[in-house]
């Protein structure tokens, strides 16, 4: 399995030492907790074998076609972590624009005709009650032809959305580089993230369903507050605010 090329990235990225390029790993995000490692630092491997992704699900990691990938961050306020996952899916859609038109089912998973191209996975680690460190894990499925039986209604990649392939250093690159020249401005308060959200969002003012330990309620996605959480109606018609949870895939087509 070969490994993705530092030198193509390094070319795109415009400078040298910001990729740790691995052939194989148990998760990137593991990978990048565990290690120090200078800010915006990206840590990418061909193949995961324990990706892991939110809700303590697995990230199929086993094809040398996508992207699996970790980026270190610090500086930031733990009060920022929600709008940092909102404002990581933004940025990955914005990223892509040209490609294809992913919107974001919130908080973070990025949709394409009602399937998932990506999800992102934020962890952090905090010392004496303070944030310490946070890394941003993204699964991208890029050049993948197919997805096995267990996900293939709800998947999809760039190469099956446009019937293109792509250079992966390409897009890690401007993904990397978009996320260090906008995150001052983010982490600053400039960017708010709640009024991206309507023109990024996948479902506003349509029907969803919020899956919560196994119990599924229905609502109407009215937007999110300036923290990220979700703003929906509820079926009497009452707003709710919601932290946590995963929108579901059954009005998504
Ligand atoms: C999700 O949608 O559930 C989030 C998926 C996140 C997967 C990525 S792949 C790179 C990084 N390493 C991991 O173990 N997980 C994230």
């Amino acid at each position: 399995m070969p490994m993705l090329n530092v030198s193509a990235f390094d070319a795109y990225y415009g400078k040298s030492g910001k990729l740790i390029s691995l052939k194989e790993v148990d998760s990137t995000n593991t990978y990048a907790v565990k290690h120090e490692l200078p800010p915006f630092t990206c840590v990418v491997a061909e193949k995961q074998t324990a990706g892991r992704g939110r809700s303590g699900r697995q990230w199929h990691s086993n094809t040398d076609q996508n992207l699996y990938f970790s980026i270190v961050i610090d500086g930031l306020d733990a009060s920022m972590l929600l709008p940092l996952n909102i404002f990581a899916g933004y940025l990955l859609s914005d990223t892509l624009k040209d490609i294809v038109d992913a919107k974001v089912k919130w908080p973070n998973d990025m949709v394409v005709n009602g399937k998932k191209l990506a999800g992102i996975l934020m962890e952090t680690t905090f010392s004496g009650g303070t944030l310490e460190k946070v890394v941003l894990g993204i699964g991208l499925n890029v050049n993948c032809e197919s997805f096995d039986d267990e996900i293939k209604d709800i998947a999809t990649s760039l190469y099956i959305e446009t019937g293109q392939k792509f250079e992966r250093e390409k897009i890690l690159a401007s993904f990397v580089l978009n996320l260090e020249n906008s995150f001052e401005e983010f982490r600053s308060k400039r960017i708010e993230v709640e009024k991206l959200w309507s023109t990024y969002s996948a479902y506003l003012d349509k029907k969803i369903s919020i899956h919560k330990d196994g119990v599924k309620t229905i609502y109407t996605e009215k937007g999110i507050d300036t923290t990220g959480c979700l703003l929906a109606l509820d079926e009497s018609g009452s707003l709710q605010t919601i932290i946590t949870g995963d929108i579901g895939y059954d009005f998504c087509r």
